[in-house]
């Protein structure tokens, strides 16, 4: 039975009524990148954590949140630290760099406990990622191309990445967006993104001259709960809390709050 869950992510059992959302999402992602779109407060981030909670063959899912990511150096930084926290993707990665010197040298002095934070810093500040993250994107995403499970990466809060660095730098987004679709559309690539925004990703770029840089992405804008998902839901909850209520007190918070 679902707790109600005020403001953080809602997982588990708790994630309700969006079974069908979450079969439309895995089954574009056969063929498609996606666009996730909606206001604040819609579900997107609950999405996603089903999608990362619940992975399906073949992918291998991994979440990054980059609503505070000001440069794509930052976000490169971001992408390998997730990856390298990650078994199977970590192992791929230092065999790539294997025998080198450089960012070889720095992985292989990388003590396996260090935790993610640290991580960041480290690459911030002892490797080549921040000045050289074109290259590396490259390297990796053809990395990822060739062997093993799929990866199935979630951006969240992307749009607001965009917004942050667009803000500073025009070109830099620009770099960013260009390497980011060419990552996507590479003909061998086997990577797929499901990017979330609750700013109007479309209408920033508009106005930078730059939408082409996402017209690939599949749009899947969320909606409300259904009237009745809505009603199940207060049903749910109350019971959840061991509550009776009158039929008429569903439709009365409903006509209170919308669906
Ligand atoms: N499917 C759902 N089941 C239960 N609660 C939900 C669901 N989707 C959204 N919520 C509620 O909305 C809040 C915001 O959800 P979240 O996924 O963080 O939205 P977004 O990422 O679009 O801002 C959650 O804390 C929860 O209260
Ligand atoms: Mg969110």
């Amino acid at each position: 039975m679902p707790d109600l869950i005020v403001g953080s992510v809602p997982r588990g059992e708790d994630y309700f009524g969006q079974e069908a959302l979450i079969e439309k999402l895995r089954s574009k992602l056969s063929k498609d990148n996606i666009l996730l779109e909606a206001p604040r407060r819609f579900g997107k981030t609950g999405a996603m954590y089903r999608l990362l909670d619940e992975p399906r063959e073949p992918f291998q899912p991994l979440y990054i949140n980059v609503e505070h990511i000001m440069s794509p150096a930052d976000f490169m930084i971001e992408l390998v630290a997730i990856l390298l926290r990650n078994n199977h993707f970590s192992r791929l990665i230092n065999v790539m760099w294997e025998g080198t010197k450089g960012f070889g040298l720095f992985l292989r002095n990388l003590p396996s406990s260090i935790d993610i934070g640290k991580l960041k810093v480290e690459l911030r500040e002892k490797t080549d990622v921040p000045q050289e993250w074109i290259s590396y994107g490259e390297r990796i995403m053809s990395l990822l191309a060739q062997d093993g499970p799929p990866l199935l990466l979630l951006i969240d809060e992307f749009a607001i990445m965009i917004n942050h660095i667009a803000l500073r730098d025009r070109e830099a987004v620009e770099k960013l967006l260009r390497w980011f679709r060419a990552a996507r559309t590479a003909p061998d690539t086997q990577t797929r993104f499901i990017i979330g925004g609750s700013v109007n990703l479309i209408s920033t770029l508009d106005a930078l001259g730059l939408v082409d840089t996402v017209n690939d992405f599949s749009i899947e804008r969320l909606k409300p709960f259904d009237h009745e998902t809505a009603k199940q839901f207060i049903e749910a909850i109350f019971a959840s809390r061991k509550v009776k209520i009158d039929p008429e007190v569903s439709d009365i918070i409903l006509e209170l709050v919308g669906t």
